[in-house]
């Protein structure tokens, strides 16, 4: 399904309410949730792991789409698959052997998701097209909220989208998505976006009509 998606990143959510903000966002109209997993190695910031991850499960009806920004990847797959993700992205920049890594998410039973820092050219993924379900483009460099949209990354997704051609696979878009940038993506062949601080901003779980107001406002 290319319809477009919106997928609010926990990332700008209230860390002590995690579970009323995923009910919340998605009474609001998100589409999917985006679960940002760092580990201050591969990224310079620590979010949390698979027993969080396992802990908001139960308060989404929707999709979890966890982001993994971690190196090693490999040894954690299975936990977050327990946890309940149903996608699972890892980058192609963590380590050597994103074919075999891309290989346990789905051999997990997840959907395998592959994403690209900026720096990375369209042409890393090239092989590994027919065993992702989700190429996620990262408009900001990884490890924090609120930064600002890279444009050169735009004319990335437009090369994904004549890249992966008629195969069922989702183009992200991660950072600095807001209404300004959310079109150009949209244009260029991205389905799925993420957005952070341009959902969460000006509500709360106890005000959370400026989610849905954002939400629609992207
Ligand atoms: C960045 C994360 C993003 C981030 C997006 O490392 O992967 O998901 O939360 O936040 P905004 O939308 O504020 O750029
Ligand atoms: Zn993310």
């Amino acid at each position: 399904d290319r319809s477009l998606k919106i997928a609010p990143s926990i990332l700008s959510a209230d860390f002590a309410n995690f579970g009323a903000e995923c009910e919340a966002i998605e009474a609001q109209g998100a589409d999917w949730v985006h679960v940002d997993v760092m580990d201050g190695r591969f990224v310079p910031n620590i979010t949390f792991g698979p027993a969080t991850c396992a802990a908001i499960r139960p308060h989404i009806r929707g999709v979890m789409d966890v982001h993994l920004m971690i190196t090693p990847v490999d040894p954690f797959i299975s936990a977050f698959a327990d946890a309940g993700a149903d996608v699972i992205t890892a980058h192609v920049e963590a380590g050597p052997h994103i074919h075999r890594t891309l290989q346990a998410i789905r051999g997990a039973g997840a959907k395998a998701g592959v994403a690209l820092n900026p720096g990375t050219p369209a042409e890393a993924v090239s092989s590994l097209l027919d065993m992702v379900d989700l190429v996620c483009v990262m408009t900001v460099n990884p490890g924090f909220g609120g930064q600002k949209f890279i444009h050169s990354q735009v004319d990335k997704v437009r090369q994904l989208r004549a890249m992966i051609g008629d195969r069922p696979v989702h183009i992200e878009i991660d950072g600095g998505v807001d209404p300004a940038t959310a079109p150009l993506v949209a244009q260029a062949g991205a389905d799925v976006l993420v957005a952070g601080s341009a959902v969460f901003r000006g509500g709360s779980v106890s005000d959370p009509a400026p989610y849905g107001a954002n939400i629609k406002a992207i």
